[in-house]
């Protein structure tokens, strides 16, 4: 198994270019199913869980093809069967959006029931709601969601809860919907926002992406079309937290500074310097890191896709700091690991109390999910002597060429295999 070798200690400093939004880029990867022409898609980042998403529409007769490692052309005109059962798919939270994609275009979809990162219950009632509400009947059965409709007419849906994937799924279906479909409660993340853009760009009709109601009058066909993937939010955050934890120098380019205004405006509490320009962020950590509280809400409030990673931060900085939780109620997992760094947190229910300490000491540490996965990796890069961070396939999901966009910082890290490896970095990096 691959494993992060890593000796902390040496400040992350230069500059690092931030990829395509993988939370963008899998709904409109689903979504490009919805035509019968040729969609172009650039920016699109070479992670694991994109790749499983574009081999599950492989095994439906999608026509998919890399023409280079950031861009892709889809053409759907073969589909050839609309149950989406591959192995891999479970494992992903995406593969959801493929119900809405198939659902708005065939009418039809079974898809296997989704996976994704262990970080909560992550119920999809409000998937099911809006199906429903546009005229489709939906039941589970052997591990399946099975969506039928004769035919999809536009609703008045009000979400219960503020869902990301539940807006998505149910836009896609309605841009496809015969009349006027309004969503309300509807998430404003810039990946709704990115994958509205981009149905509009095939000829959809979609207003209100990026606030709480949605409006769609559906249409009848879809075209082909080129487009671009927004930046990644939660990279690019999680590389301005790496240069806070590490005190470091990082400039994130490619980004939107927009998206990134809860986590700047968190880094300045810290006590970090960050400079905004039109599309990069500086962050400079010059200062001790001083204590903060912090909520996770939907956007435009602080991501619980950060979490951990200000969390990490907030354990080396004078004082104590309270972290809520409260999008996922399972999502402190990874503090134990960081205890075992030195960190000193109580957890209780959906609060993590921080009481901050003078530095981290390197361990031997487990990656329970994506997000804190990387933080932990920037955990090691900040301690003392060395860190193996094992079950890194967990932030390959996510992140491309986490550890050689690291090492272009100056950060002493490898990937390792074993024990022989990891001897072989200790000898190298001294
Ligand atoms: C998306 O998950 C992201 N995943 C997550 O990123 C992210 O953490 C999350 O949004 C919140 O921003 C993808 O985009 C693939 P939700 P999603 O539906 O859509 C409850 C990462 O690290 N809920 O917005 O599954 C749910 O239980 C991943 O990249 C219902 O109750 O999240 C949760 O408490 C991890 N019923 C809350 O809503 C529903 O039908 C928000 O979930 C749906 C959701």
């Amino acid at each position: 198994m691959e494993q992060y070798a890593m000796k902390g200690g040496s400040p992350l400093v230069g500059e690092v270019e931030i990829g395509g939004a993988k939370n963008a880029a899998l709904p409109i990867l689903a979504a490009s199913v919805m035509t019968d022409e040729t969609v172009y898609i650039e920016n699109i980042p070479d992670v694991r869980d994109i790749n499983v998403l574009l081999k599950a529409m492989g095994g439906i007769g999608v026509l998919e093809k890399r023409t280079s490692r950031h861009c892709v052309t889809i053409n759907a005109s073969q589909v050839h069967t609309l149950v989406v059962e591959d192995d891999n798919i479970k494992k992903i939270r995406a593969s959801y959006y493929l119900i809405g994609a198939l659902l708005g275009k065939y009418k039809e979809a079974t898809v296997a029931l989704p996976g994704g990162c262990n970080i909560g219950s992550r119920a999809i009632d409000q998937h099911l709601k809006g199906f429903r509400a546009l005229g489709a009947q939906v039941h589970i059965e052997y591990g399946l969601i099975v969506a039928k409709a004769e035919k999809l007419v536009g609703a008045h849906i009000y979400m219960d809860v503020v869902s990301v994937g539940a807006t998505i799924n149910v836009m896609m279906a309605a841009a496809m919907a015969e009349g006027q479909t309004i969503i309300e409660n509807a998430a404003k993340e810039p990946h709704v926002v990115d994958l509205a853009n981009f149905l509009n760009s095939m000829g959809a009709n979609i207003k209100g992406a990026g606030t709480d109601v949605i409006r769609i009058k559906g249409v009848t066909r879809l075209h082909g079309t080129e487009y671009a993937i927004i930046p990644d939010q939660i990279e690019a955050g999680t590389f301005m937290f790496a240069a806070a934890v590490t005190k470091g120098d990082v400039t994130v380019k490619n980004v939107i500074p927009k998206h990134l205004e809860s986590i700047s405006a968190k880094l300045l509490e810290i006590g970090c310097e960050v400079e905004e320009s039109d599309d990069a962020v500086r962050v400079v950590a010059s200062k001790p890191l001083l204590h903060t509280h912090v909520k996770t809400l939907p956007y435009p409030g602080f991501p619980t896709d950060m979490q951990p990673q200000i969390t990490v931060a907030l354990a080396l900085g004078k004082g104590t700091s309270i972290v809520t939780e409260s999008i996922f109620e399972n999502r402190f997992k990874y503090v134990d690991e960081l205890t075992r760094m030195g960190a000193d947190i109580k957890v209780e229910g959906n609060t993590a109390i921080i009481n901050g300490v003078d530095k981290y000491t390197g361990a031997t540490i487990l990656a329970p999910d994506l997000r804190a996965g990387a933080a932990l990796v920037i955990a090691g890069l900040a301690a003392h002597g060395y860190t193996v961070v094992d079950e890194i396939q967990y932030i390959e999901r996510g992140y491309e060429d986490f550890h050689i966009k690291l090492q272009s910082l100056g950060a002493q890290i490898e990937k390792v295999q074993t024990d022989r490896d990891f001897q072989k970095f200790k000898l190298k990096v001294g």
